[in-house]
């Protein structure tokens, strides 16, 4: 059975004590919630990648409680720094060359010369963090290939039974993932768009290296075109619904669907973000259950967050393989 632990000093003492002892603790961040292992015990790490049914060459995300410990793991150039400072804790994730002496596991980083690392913001995460003294490793507490969990509830509805426990740290306030940033000798390089804007990352960094090409070698090995994938098929920038479709709206709605869900009536990016994940479930499940056909978005702007909703919306538009649904 998964535990359900409250965020409070017992249940963060219990989730340490937990993920000390090599089990796998889901808890929340700012973002969405992690799940949770001791990144230096390879056992502990490859249980992840199979309660969540991960490929194993899609590297993890190191967690840790401040910059010094991120860069114990990971060669820290000034550049990353100057992110670090601007940014820790919060929803920045930088993948830098990974230390010969560092302590995570080659697993966690799935054999690559970088390690992905951050720092998330959150109390309960924190504190829950400094205990074990020892970095861990945290992907998405979702099943692979599946919508990203924004509460304890998601978690559990993905993986009771699977996890050791969750820590309820409450709904998470972004909504959407950590923006993942590649540091190269170069300049750096956006592989995934999430909490941190681009335009708030190249006040620092200047402008971006142009992302890689579709094909070349490893880039976000993560980023598999199907992601987030709701049962039913999800149509983008809609500018109608039909009678069969639910909506997934943004901003103010004419028409009349059987069954809605406003990501932010106002047109507000950052309520749109952090509703994002908890709509499409509900739009999936209860859209099923009334026997509709597909869910229809309408468009959502290309700047600020909406470039990481946008992001996700089209993962969770694309064909997906079979296997996903087996997950
Ligand atoms: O907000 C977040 O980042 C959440 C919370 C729990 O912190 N975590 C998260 O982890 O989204 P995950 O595993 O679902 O996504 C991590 C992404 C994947 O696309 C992975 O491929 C990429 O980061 N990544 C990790 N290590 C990498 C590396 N060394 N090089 C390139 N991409 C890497
Ligand atoms: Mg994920």
């Amino acid at each position: 059975m998964t535990e359900r632990l409250a965020a409070d000093p017992a249940g963060i003492s219990r989730g340490a004590f937990l993920l000390g002892s090599g089990r796998l603790v889901a808890f929340g961040t700012e973002t969405v919630y992690g799940l949770g292992a001791d990144a230096t015990d390879a056992d502990a790490v490859a249980a992840i990648f199979a309660a969540k049914r991960r490929p194993r060459h899609n590297p993890l995300i190191v967690h840790v409680p401040d910059a010094e410990a991120a860069f114990r793991e990971t060669e820290a150039s000034p550049l990353a720094r100057r992110l670090a400072e601007a940014f820790w804790p919060g929803p920045l994730t930088l993948v830098l060359p990974r230390r010969r002496d560092g302590r995570a596991c080659a697993l966690a980083a799935a054999g690559l010369p970088t390690l992905a690392v951050r720092v998330p913001a959150g109390v309960a995460a924190l504190a829950l963090l400094r205990e074990p003294g020892r970095p861990i490793a945290a992907p998405s507490a979702n099943p692979s290939g599946r919508i990203s969990p924004s509460t304890a509830a998601h978690v559990l509805a993905g993986l009771d039974g699977r996890i050791a426990a969750v820590l309820d740290c409450g709904a998470c306030a972004i909504g959407l993932e950590s923006t993942v940033l590649e540091l190269a000798d170069d300049g750096a390089r956006l592989l995934r768009p999430g909490g941190v804007t681009r335009e708030a990352i190249e006040r620092v960094t200047g402008p971006l290296l142009p992302p890689r090409q579709a094909g070349s070698a490893v880039n976000a090995p993560g980023q598999l075109a199907s992601h987030y994938a709701p049962v039913l098929p999800l149509r983008l920038d809609a500018e109608t619904c039909a009678a069969d479709e639910a909506l997934l709206a943004f901003g103010p709605v004419r028409a009349a669907p059987r069954l809605v869900w406003n990501l932010s009536p106002d047109g507000d990016l950052c309520e749109a973000a952090a509703r994002l994940f908890a709509g499409l479930r509900h739009l999936d499940e209860e859209g099923g259950r009334l026997g509709l056909s597909g869910i229809a978005a309408m468009p959502i702007p290309g700047h600020g967050v909406g470039l990481a909703i946008r992001d996700r919306l089209g993962r969770a538009a694309a064909p997906r393989p079979a296997a996903v649904f087996a997950a």
